[in-house]
């Protein structure tokens, strides 16, 4: 799907009026999409970054989260809502699913606070919201930070907000097949100053650091004085994914979403009559998952993918699994079990996204996907 025509015409435009390479500073396209992120997310500070990954290191690190800090996240997500984490030594403790979303449950959380847990993270996964307002709620009543891993969920409004504006820190990958996406790349919201300068000092140098200590308020000037060398990890987003990524936010988003919302739409309206197909939960935005769920064993399940790929179209089962049991996280805090993430899990299937920003090719698709179903699941 990407880049898109638009997004390559964007590109040759940049590169032929010799638009810079790399950027050091907070100057250029760097400036205009962050300026842009902001006044549509409405928030205060935006930071591009080369990964999502790296933007939730610098959210967790922003968070000011020490070694030995509890942190409530997901079990369903992506490793990489969690694994930065481990670096700054503290312990992931992992909440249990909703069994129908599959997003991480409230209850789950309440039950998991500890004196040592400083915050809670959640992923709106697949692009459905979590149960933000609530869970936004709790956090502040019992004075824990909340980061929003909202990869999968760009333009997703709930009420009056775009999910990863309602956190203290939103997180955002725009890389690979996101629906917003320059390649590779990632950003950070928040309304904090000095969630946004600790940020800024993990992933930049003296070039953007001192910049920016020296234009904020007062009270960060003073508490980070001196610190304008930074850590300097180099969390730069290359400048063409940033024309990209604005290209496709400022120019053709809002088309790609609708055309998302209505393939989708049709495709629950339409398979959700089957018996053995339980439509997802699905919502208004940069949707970036459709996961339903069958009502088939193991083996029907093996034979419905060979069938589909008989006729050249792909389904498959979820890559991205519970992260219970994964080695990575042995240092972090389970439950004995899972009973919501596995319920989620049974029988859920993968249909890889392939709305484009063209509305015919893209609803033909989701018609023969609809059609193959019917065929197979009679
Ligand atoms: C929910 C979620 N969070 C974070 C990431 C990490 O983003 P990136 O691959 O841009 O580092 C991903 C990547 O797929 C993701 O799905």
């Amino acid at each position: 799907m990407y880049p898109t025509h638009k997004q390559t015409e964007a590109l040759k435009r940049y590169i032929d009026q010799g638009g810079n390479f790399s950027i050091y500073g907070n100057d250029g396209i760097y400036q205009e999409l962050e300026n842009l992120i902001c006044d549509k997310y409405k928030v205060k500070h935006c930071l591009l970054t080369n990964t999502g990954t790296s933007a939730l290191s610098s959210g967790y690190f922003g968070l000011n989260i020490q070694p030995g800090d509890e942190v409530i996240v997901p079990v369903y997500t992506f490793i990489a809502t969690v694994t930065p984490l481990l670096r700054l030594g503290a312990i992931p403790v992992f909440a249990d699913a909703d069994p129908i979303s599959g997003q991480i449950s409230l209850d789950s959380i309440k039950n998991l606070i500890t004196k040592k847990t400083k915050a809670v993270a959640i992923t709106h996964m697949w692009g459905y919201p979590c149960d933000t307002r609530n869970i936004k709620k709790f956090c502040e009543e019992n004075n824990l930070k909340l980061l929003e891993d909202a990869s999968h969920a760009h333009f997703t409004r709930t009420e009056d907000k775009y999910l990863g504006a309602i956190g203290d820190v939103g997180c955002f990958s725009v890389g690979a097949r996101k629906i917003v996406s320059g390649g590779e790349g990632g950003f950070l919201i928040t309304n904090d100053d000095e969630i946004y300068m600790r940020a800024i000092l993990l992933g930049h140098f003296v070039k953007r650091a001192e910049v920016e200590i020296q234009s904020s308020s007062d009270l960060i000037k003073q508490k980070y004085k001196g610190m304008e060398s930074g850590f300097g990890e180099n969390y730069r987003m290359h400048p063409y994914a940033a024309v990209m990524i604005k290209e496709l936010i400022e120019n053709e988003i809002e088309d790609i979403i609708d055309i998302r919302y209505e393939t989708i739409s049709l495709m629950n309206r339409e398979l959700g009559k089957l018996d053995k197909f339980i439509a997802p939960k699905i919502a208004k935005g940069a949707m970036f998952g459709y996961k339903p769920q069958l009502f088939l064993n193991d083996d029907e399940i093996d034979n419905l993918i060979a069938r589909f790929k008989e006729n050249g179209m792909k389904i498959k089962r979820l890559d991205t699994i519970p992260l219970y049991g994964d080695k990575v996280f042995e240092k972090g805090k389970f439950l004995d079990e899972y009973p919501g993430a596995d319920a989620y899990m049974k029988g859920r299937i993968s249909i890889p996204n392939f709305t484009t920003e063209n509305r015919e090719d893209s609803m033909k698709i989701a018609n023969d996907y609809i059609n193959l179903f019917k065929k197979l699941l009679k």
